[in-house]
This record gives C-alpha cells, sequence and structure tokens, in this order.
C-alpha cells in the first residue's frame, strides 16, 4: 500500500458509493413488489454458488436509514442506487404501484436531508419477470415498456434525483444473462444474444427522451469496460484482441455516442431512426472499472474469436480478478483517444474489489488490501484527469457487502462488513481511510 498521501482532486469531485436494488434491499414480497428475474434465477437449484436468493440481502429495504446515516458518516456526496423495475411495475407495465415509488421518495429526501445526491440507476438488471416470459429484452417491446417505467419514476422524483442513470453495463447483462448464462434470465445464446445489446440501448434512447420531458437533471448510462492485453503477438492474436474489445468496449459505446455499430457487431434487428434514438446526447459517461482482460487467438475448435487468459502477476482479489490500477488509467485515456469531442465528461460509477473481511476478536474488520485497492485507483484517476481526460467523480462499489449475483454472499465488495445472519453493519478500516483520506480532506 503506498503511503504516500494521495494527490489532490478538482474542487467539485464527486465522492460515491454505489449498490444496486436486488443486491440489498430484499424486502422481496414486500408493498407490492413483483418478482424480477433475479428472483426466478436465484429461486432455481444450481444458479447461486452458496444456494441463497436476494429474498432479505442486506434488508436495506428496512433498514435504509441505517445506511444513509452510514454514508453521512462516510461524508460522500452522493449515492448511486438502483431503483427496482418490479416494485415501481410488478408487471413492467401499467400504473406504477405507489408503495413501491414510496420507498424510493423516502430515500431521496433522506439523502438530501443529510446533503448526498440522490444518484438514481433505473435498470441494474432485475426485468419484472412477466416481461421475461413475453421474450425481455429479446423482445423490442421491452424497450418501450423500459420508456414507460422511466417516465413512471420521473414524474415522482424528477425534481430530487440529481443524475439519472438509464442502464447498468448493458454489456454484462447481455453477456453473462444472455450468451452464457451465468446470470438471470440465464439463456445461453452466445452471439444470437446480440437483439439484447440493440434493445437495450434503445430502450436508453427512449428512456433519455422520457426523462428529458421531466426533469433537467444530467443523464447518464454506466458501462463496464476492460481494456484488453494481448497475450500472444501473431496477427491472429491481434484479430482476437480486437473482436473482444469491439464486443466488450465499442458495442455499446460506439453507437451512444453516435458512430453506430463496430464493424462486424451489427446486431440484424436495428429499424431506420433506432440509430438516432440511441444517440441521443447525454450529459455524463458512466464507467464501471474492474480489471483488463488477457486476450489471445482462439483454438481451432472454439465457438468465439478470441480466447480468454488470465493475466499473471499482478495481485488478485477474492474474486480471482487482478487488481490492475493503471488499466483505469489506461481505460479513462482511451476512451478520450478514442471518442474525442463526442465524449462527454465520465464519472466512474463502479471501482472496487472483493476480499474474505471478517471481524477480529474486538469485532473490527481490517481491509488493507481494499485500502491498497481504493488508492492504486484513485491515483489512477487522477493520472487520467493529469492526462487531460475529464473525470469528474468517482464511486466505490460498493457501500454494504451485499449479495454479489451467482455468488451469492460468498465475495464481500462493502467499505461496510455486514453480518448476513444478524445484519448487524460495521464499518472496515476502508471506510475510515475513505472519509479521512479522500472525502474529507
Ligand atoms: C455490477 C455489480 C457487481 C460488481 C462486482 C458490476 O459488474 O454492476 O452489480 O456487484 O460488478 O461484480
Amino acid at each position: 500500500m503506498s503511503t504516500a498521501p494521495l494527490p489532490g482532486f478538482p474542487a467539485g469531485f464527486r465522492w460515491g458509493v454505489s449498490t444496486s436494488a436486488y443486491q440489498i434491499e430484499g424486502g422481496a414480497g414486500a408493498d407490492g413488489r413483483g418478482p424480477s428475474i433475479w428472483d426466478t434465477f436465484a429461486h432455481s437449484p444450481g444458479r447461486i454458488a452458496d444456494g441463497s436468493t436476494g429474498d432479505v440481502a442486506c434488508d436495506h429495504y428496512h433498514r435504509h436509514a441505517e445506511d444513509v446515516a452510514l454514508m453521512a458518516g462516510l461524508g460522500v456526496s452522493a449515492y448511486r442506487f438502483s431503483i427496482a423495475w418490479p416494485r415501481v411495475q410488478p408487471d413492467g407495465s401499467g400504473p406504477a404501484n405507489a408503495a413501491g415509488l414510496d420507498f424510493y421518495d423516502r430515500l431521496v429526501d433522506d439523502l438530501l436531508a443529510v446533503g448526498i445526491d440522490p444518484v438514481a440507476t433505473l435498470f441494474h438488471w432485475d426485468l419484472p419477470q412477466p416481461l421475461e416470459d413475453a421474450g425481455g429484452w429479446l423482445n423490442r417491446d421491452t424497450a418501450h415498456r423500459f420508456a414507460g417505467y422511466a417516465d413512471l419514476v420521473a414524474a415522482r422524483l424528477g425534481d430530487r434525483v440529481k443524475l439519472w442513470i438509464t442502464l447498468n453495463e448493458p454489456f454484462i447483462h447481455m453477456s453473462l444473462g444472455h450468451g452464457t448464462g451465468l446470470h438471470a434470465p440465464g439463456r445461453f445464446l452466445l452471439f444470437d444474444a446480440f437483439p439484447v445489446a440493440h434493445h437495450q440501448l434503445l430502450g436508453h434512447g427512449l428512456a433519455v427522451a422520457a426523462l428529458r420531458a421531466r426533469t433537467t437533471s444530467p443523464v447518464a448510462i454506466a458501462n463496464n469496460y476492460s481494456p484488453v492485453v494481448l497475450r500472444g503477438d501473431t496477427d491472429a492474436d491481434r484479430t482476437a484482441g480486437l473482436a473482444y474489445d469491439g464486443l466488450h468496449n465499442r458495442l455499446f459505446t460506439d453507437p451512444l455516442l453516435g458512430r453506430g455499430y463496430p464493424p462486424g457487431f451489427d446486431p440484424a434487428v436495428v429499424r431506420d431512426g433506432d440509430l438516432d434514438v440511441i444517440a441521443a446526447p447525454i450529459d455524463l459517461l458512466g464507467v464501471n472499472y474492474y480489471n483488463p482482460t488477457g486476450i489471445r487467438a482462439p483454438e481451432e475448435d472454439s465457438p468465439l474469436p478470441f480466447d480468454l487468459v488470465p493475466l499473471d502477476g499482478y495481485p488478485r482479489t477474492a474474486s480471482d480478478w487482478p487488481v490492475v490500477p493503471e488499466g483505469l488509467r489506461d481505460l479513462l485515456v482511451g476512451l478520450r483517444d478514442r471518442y474525442g469531442d463526442v465524449l462527454p465528461p465520465i464519472q466512474v460509477t463502479e471501482s472496487g474489489c472483493a476480499y474474505d473481511d471478517a471481524p477480529d476478536a474486538d469485532g473490527r474488520v481490517h481491509d488493507p488490501e481494499r485500502i491498497a485497492y481504493l488508492d492504486g485507483h484513485l491515483r489512477a484517476v487522477r493520472a487520467a484527469i493529469d492526462a487531460g481526460v475529464d473525470v469528474t467523480g468517482y464511486f466505490v462499489w460498493s457501500l454494504l457487502d451485499n449479495w454479489e449475483w451467482a455468488e451469492g454472499f460468498t465475495k464481500r465488495f462493502g467499505l461496510v462488513h455486514v453480518d448476513f445472519r444478524t445484519q448487524v453493519r460495521t464499518p472496515k478500516s476502508s471506510y475510515a481511510w475513505f472519509r479521512d483520506q479522500v472525502v474529507r480532506r
């Protein structure tokens, strides 16, 4: 861990923490919430590493006041949470479930009361199950349903949410949810999943219009990016690298920024006018970064145009992901170099790591690896700013240890430890570090 003080950040830089609804809320059947694809998936045997579900998770639905107090203690200026579509519109269409919106209404007011900007993500993967039953994101109509839902939420919260994020990581939702089936809804379509990319992007564009009609707050999308590290130097390796880069890093961002789909990635369901809807101007680009990806040419019988290769020689998190802070600098600089003037300002909307954190004999939770991780990644952001990239915020993933999708409760990403048996929250040493070294300097 670096012992040198962190460099300064520009005045007004937004310091935040991120969470998502299904990972923390619990309250699965509360106040008229309907099932989402993640309820269905988690309750299907064999899908989740520890057989758990998000039925209770961190019980944030009933404990949000305590969690807002934790954020106030941390001193952050923003909280990025997601709104559960099945709470607001249990069937995915029709009128709002007022009780579902009431929860977010209270949360937003509680945040504002302690000086924290509410940053709301509209879709963090928890599609209402009835929409999945009608084809989910493979069905173009889901894009229109998403815009309808965005309108309902903005009608209620549009006067107070300070930043809107339409979708979280549409690439991960397409690839893991529909390509390989590791995430809900568990479809194994490989490259036949491309319509999911287009319909999410169309939903994004339609939702931008719906939000603009109701609010003057900025609108963004949060994409996951992973710089390619070539593990091989043949032409075939380079071709594989371009294929992976196109899929992970360009498929969503090129059309969002008005460039259309990258060559070779036409989802085949595009209609006239769609690309204009998708390219509606956004005010910020949310960047979620965890690690780069090692790539080489595929084996002859591979169904994919690349092979994924572990990146050796780096420290690893409990998720077995390599810790490569300089990858974040390279990513941010690379986005600026690739998109130039059409790139809006960036906020890092997720950055964080899992470690096997446990309370010691005194009940304290020490997580020096997370402090080192955050220190390194913040220096990387500062280096990108020094290189001229307009980065205006950084959100730690995550405030709380939570339900980590297919990994269940086995991966702890929080600044705050959660005992999932008792729901006791214990701030880790990284919480104090982030408060003292970063937020309150
Ligand atoms: C997702 C989060 C997730 C995190 C760590 C991101 O892809 O947006 O929901 O918990 O990565 O895996």
